[in-house]
């Protein structure tokens, strides 16, 4: 990047209706945004300002564990919804919208539990594995924070994120609303090859079943090839020990791969020669074809990507100068490329990615939009290192039929009204 290029350069339009150049996020170009008076940066000019009452008075007391400042309340995830006659089965959305940045908030991670949320006791909790091994092993919590652990910040999405979008005209929701089955944590726990190693895998052994602990006793099958690659039996969720929610003592964490499988609340590995081919894997979990027909065992969360700002419920301010953010994310591997609209898809720019770019994770993106003030129709579209690009929804319709419940990747529109009001549209 030259710093010699000129202001007007930084604020280069590279698609129609006022989307800029990328650049404007990658250099100086921030301050260029605030010497343009166009709106994003509007600091008063400085006189002089007023002492604050409460520096006048001792604050409040230390504590042994945070909590977040009582002006952030409203911050919480959306769509609490359980079966009917349950507290406890059902899901509860991330509030993708009110969040920045890739890290999700454990206690405003997603939910998705089939029987409620078990209270386990991590000093009498054991993990089994056996099956197609030499050794089956039993491992005491304890025992099993003796092995050598890895971190990793990677996402996870419920394979049934996003669903509403099959719904025949858009659901009015925020983005964590619609799509907010999904989270991004620093994950940390013990590789999962060393334990089966330990135990001494059987050349016959092509799968394993992993159960949790919970009264569901959510049980899936997952190719012994991704149990020896990446899988973690995680631990610890951005730092600290797992929320119950997310499966303490211990869950299965696969990275990429449709939320169900990574089994929370795990309490044994069978190595096997198949899949086990439970319920939760043949009367849900798979995806309905046009023709009728299911495909079983679709494991990895398709390349993905969202605007969450601006998006509904976090509306324009007027005309000016404003910086689009959102998330992109795959199951196949890092983002590549995430490419912007403001004119309903007819042109597209570059939009830039905020470092870092990692594996399996949340990438945040960001563009620059110089809003004339009319109506507009804004959408995101990702490409992933394998290739894949994320399709329009009726190119994802057309391919996929409209009898499916999972995996819905499709590109999210937003449209903007000369108010400043942001809605959900099709096409
Ligand atoms: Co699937």
């Amino acid at each position: 990047m030259d710093n010699s290029e000129s202001d007007s350069s930084a604020l280069q339009a590279v698609a129609g209706n006022g989307l800029l150049h990328r650049r404007i996020f990658l250099t100086r170009g921030a301050a260029l945004l605030g010497a343009t008076g166009l709106g994003l940066l509007t600091p008063k000019l400085a006189t002089a300002q007023t002492l604050p009452e409460l520096s006048n008075v001792p604050g409040a007391a230390l504590s042994e564990y945070g909590t977040r400042s009582v002006f952030e309340d409203s911050v919480k995830r959306n769509n609490i919804l359980s079966y009917p006659g349950t507290t406890g089965s059902g899901g509860s959305w991330t509030p993708l919208e009110s969040l920045e940045g890739i890290i999700t908030p454990s206690a405003l991670h997603f939910e998705r539990h089939h029987s409620g949320i078990p209270a386990i006791n991590p000093d009498t909790h054991q993990l089994l594995i056996h099956g197609l091994v030499k050794r089956p092993l039993l491992f005491s919590m304890d025992a099993l924070c003796r092995y050598p652990m890895v971190s990793r910040i990677q996402f996870i999405e419920c394979s049934g994120n996003s669903r509403v979008g099959w719904a025949p005209e858009p659901v009015q929701k925020s983005s964590g609303g619609l799509h907010g089955l999904l989270s991004c944590s620093e994950w940390t726990g013990v590789p999962l090859s060393i334990l089966l190693d330990e135990a001494g895998v059987d050349p016959k052994a092509n799968w394993i079943l992993a159960e949790g602990a919970d009264s569901a006793a959510m049980t899936r099958s997952v190719p012994l090839a991704k149990a020896m690659d990446d899988t973690l039996i995680a631990v610890y969720q951005n730092g600290e020990k797992l929320r119950p929610s997310n499966g303490y003592p211990i869950r299965l964490f696969l990275p990429g791969y449709e939320g169900n499988a990574s089994v929370k609340w795990l309490r044994r590995i069978k190595v096997t020669a198949g899949p086990t081919m439970t319920r939760d894997e043949t009367a849900e979990y798979t995806d309905t074809r046009p023709d009728g027909s299911s495909l079983m065992f679709t494991f990895p969360m398709e390349v993905k990507s969202i605007i969450t700002a601006p998006s509904l419920g976090r509306p324009m301010q007027g005309a000016g100068l404003y910086e689009i953010s959102g998330l992109a994310w795959s199951g196949a591997g890092k983002i590549a490329r995430v490419d912007v609209s403001v004119d309903g898809g007819r042109t597209w720019g570059q939009a830039a990615l905020s470092e870092p770019v990692l594996d399996k994770a949340f990438t945040r993106f960001r563009a620059a939009w110089r809003w004339n003030g009319g109506p507009a129709i804004i959408m995101s579209r990702a490409i992933d290192e394998s290739g894949a690009v994320q399709p329009s929804r009726e190119q994802f319709i057309a391919s996929k039929g409209l009898k499916r419940d999972y995996h819905y990747n499709a590109i999210q529109n937003w449209k903007v009204a000369p108010n400043g009001k942001v809605s959900n549209v099709y096409a």
